[in-house]
């Protein structure tokens, strides 16, 4: 969480930033700032609220500058308010930092530095961190980068931070442990930022920090990375990325979350390009091919995540249990990383996330390799901490995801879990070739019956006018679907604020039935394929409650059309690929009750895309 950004070279910094700090907005917005060096002093503004908001505070200073970091905040010491908000300058004015992560002994650190006469504006643990550096840069009289080193090695927590000195203003250090860092590299200039976005209209070269990793940025030479606890030379390992602009920019539509679901049956193809051979019969995954015997000799499948992923992880369960037959248990990882899970050498963890930053997700990653378990990574961001951590892995490739609320990661996730899945079922010889073939050529038929899907928008709107003002709902779904009532009903909560709760639907009768009367809207995802006519029941309990029912059916259905209030269609499509389908009506849905409520769509408040701390 937090977004940083930082600038060197020959043009003005501060459009360069405040651009780069709008596209990192989506992983912190509660507070913005921007610190400039002018040829003979510092001018730093800062605001709580979004970047927007800095833009019209930083007018009151002098905007001019060759070099400057900036940072989006989402706030973990200290409320969101302008002295909480970054950079934080040293008590002596002359060093100025940017800090996302949290430093878990600042308190010890600070009472130190107090006593030697140091004081604190803010009450952020990054004031702490930058007056540490500055006390050890002024008591063993070293430069500023063996400063850093230092001070960080006297640190306990996660940080991707940017410092500079006005004293010495050709200069940037960086370092990272457990936050992204990513350094653009152009012809005299440099870009540091939380990810390459900020970027990427100016370079495509960048070096991505390893953990405990720090860099000496200075114009007019190479940049300099060393580690942080040994001071060992590190060679700078120059990527190529593959990013375009068009990809992180809204094009056309109202919001990137709305944008993001109609680029689904583009991302579902990117995401089984190159990969599913349907008329060869083939499907080619490196990270499955060279680890098969991994897969195939395991004991069971252990898939750990958070939130979207997590239910993602709920779909792949029912996936490769159903084809695959191979025993999968899903797991928080936030509850997996602390609860001595027995994990054995015979056990493959599978860990999804979008973002490749998820904390909970790192720590269990790490808690199941330390245990001698196989690691495979289905990741979206190329390069990310979890990518880089896994034995092994696939990438979704949805292209960046810049609504907080996850749309096209969770549809691509469950694409590349099926396409893992059939591949083992084939490797294992639990299907037949007919069966196998039939996925093969319905999985490269979903893009088209997603853009299906997506034809009932305007009948969505409607419903959403309907029941934009409830204040609780009900997702109800079974097999396959539950996994999807859970996710429609996180995508309404923390987008729209309505309470919302997905349950089986068989459930319902052991507890929220009791909730049902005239005014709860129940979304039942009833389609033809998968415990139907149990549904149908589960319906018909609803509506002698006098229940609201919106049911999501398979095209043509009459018997569900008979009972809902609303039916919204999805095309028909085999079992184990119904929540690719039935997933989009409820996407729309809490994106047009958001907007009906005035929220705001893209930034959810409390919420951030990438959770880096636990
Ligand atoms: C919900 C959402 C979050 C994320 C969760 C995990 O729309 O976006 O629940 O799914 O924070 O994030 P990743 O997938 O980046 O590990």
């Amino acid at each position: 969480m937090c977004g940083i950004v930082g600038y060197i070279g020959h043009r003005e910094a501060f459009p360069i930033i405040i651009k780069g700090l709008q596209r990192l907005e989506y992983r912190g917005y509660d507070s913005a700032g921007i610190a400039l060096y002018d040829g003979s002093q510092i001018n730093l503004s800062k605001t709580k609220g979004k970047v927007e908001d800095l833009q019209n505070k930083a007018k009151e200073i002098s905007q001019a500058g060759k070099i400057g970091i900036g940072h989006t905040r989402w706030a973990t010491h200290g409320v969101p308010n302008d002295v909480n908000s970054h950079p934080h300058y040293s008590n002596s004015g002359d060093l100025v930092i940017i800090h996302n992560g949290i430093i878990e002994n600042y308190e010890a650190i600070k009472q130190e530095l107090t006593k030697r006469g140091y004081t604190f504006q803010s009450d952020t643990d990054t004031e702490v961190l930058v007056n540490l550096i500055e006390e050890v840069k002024k008591t063993e009289d070293v430069k500023l980068g063996k400063a850093v080193q230092i001070a960080l090695n006297q640190v306990v927590g996660a940080y991707a931070i940017a410092v500079f000195d006005k004293r010495k203003p050709d200069e940037i250090v960086v370092a990272k442990l457990g936050s992204p860092l990513a350094i653009g590299i152009g012809e005299d200039e440099f870009f540091i930022a939380s990810d390459a976005s900020p970027f990427i209209e100016f370079t495509n070269n960048a070096v991505y920090l390893e953990d405990e990793e720090m860099a000496i940025i200075r114009l007019g030479k190479e940049i300099k990375l060393r580690k942080i606890k040994d001071d060992a030379v590190a060679y700078p390992r120059i990527l190529e990325l593959q990013m375009n602009l068009e990809e992180i920019e809204k094009g056309g539509y109202d919001h990137f979350m709305l944008k993001e679901i109609y680029e689904q049956p583009r991302a579902i193809k990117d995401t089984y390009r190159g990969r599913l051979l349907a008329d060869q019969g083939l499907i080619r995954m490196a990270g499955i091919d060279l680890n098969m015997e991994k897969f195939l000799n395991a004991n069971r499948i252990i898939i750990v995540a958070c939130g979207t992923s997590w239910h993602a992880g709920l779909v792949a369960e029912y996936i490769f249990e159903d084809l695959a037959r191979i025993p999968v248990e899903v797991e928080y990882a936030s509850e997996f990383r602390y609860r001595n899970p027995v994990i054995t050498d015979k056990d493959v963890l599978i860990a999804i996330s979008q973002s490749g930053e998820t904390a909970d997700t790192l720590a269990a990653i790490k808690l199941a390799k330390d245990r001698g378990a196989f690691v495979f990574g289905v990741c979206n961001v190329v390069g990310s901490s979890i990518a880089r951590e896994t034995d092994a892995g696939a990438y979704t490739h949805a292209g960046p995801e810049i609504g907080v609320a996850s749309t096209k990661a969770f549809t691509t996730q469950i694409t590349v879990l099926t396409l893992m899945a059939l591949k083992l079922a084939k490797a294992k010889g639990v299907f037949s070739e007919t069966k196998y073939r039939e996925y093969l050529t319905e999985l490269e038929n979903i893009p088209s019956k997603v853009e299906k899907s997506l034809e009932s928008n305007t009948l969505i709107e409607i419903i959403a006018d309907v029941y934009k003002d409830s204040t609780n709902c009900l997702y109800l779904g079974r097999g396959y679907n539950f996994p999807v009532a859970l996710e429609g009903a996180l995508k309404l909560k923390e987008i729209s604020y309505i309470h919302a709760e997905g349950y089986p639907a068989a459930e319902m009768k052991h507890g929220p039935i009791a909730l049902i009367d005239e005014h709860m809207p129940v979304f039942v995802i009833a389609t033809k394929k998968g415990h139907y006519e149990k549904v149908v029941s589960n319906i018909q309990e609803i509506k002698s409650r006098k229940g609201k029912i919106i049911a999501i059916v398979t095209e043509g259905d009459e018997q569900v059309k008979e009972l809902a209030d609303h039916v919204i269609e999805v095309p028909e499509t085999l079992e184990s690929l119904t929540p690719l389908l039935t997933t989009i009506p409820l996407q729309l849905l809490s994106y047009h009750i958001a907007v009906m409520r005035g929220c705001n769509v893209d930034q959810p408040r409390n919420l951030a895309k990438s959770v880096t701390v636990e």
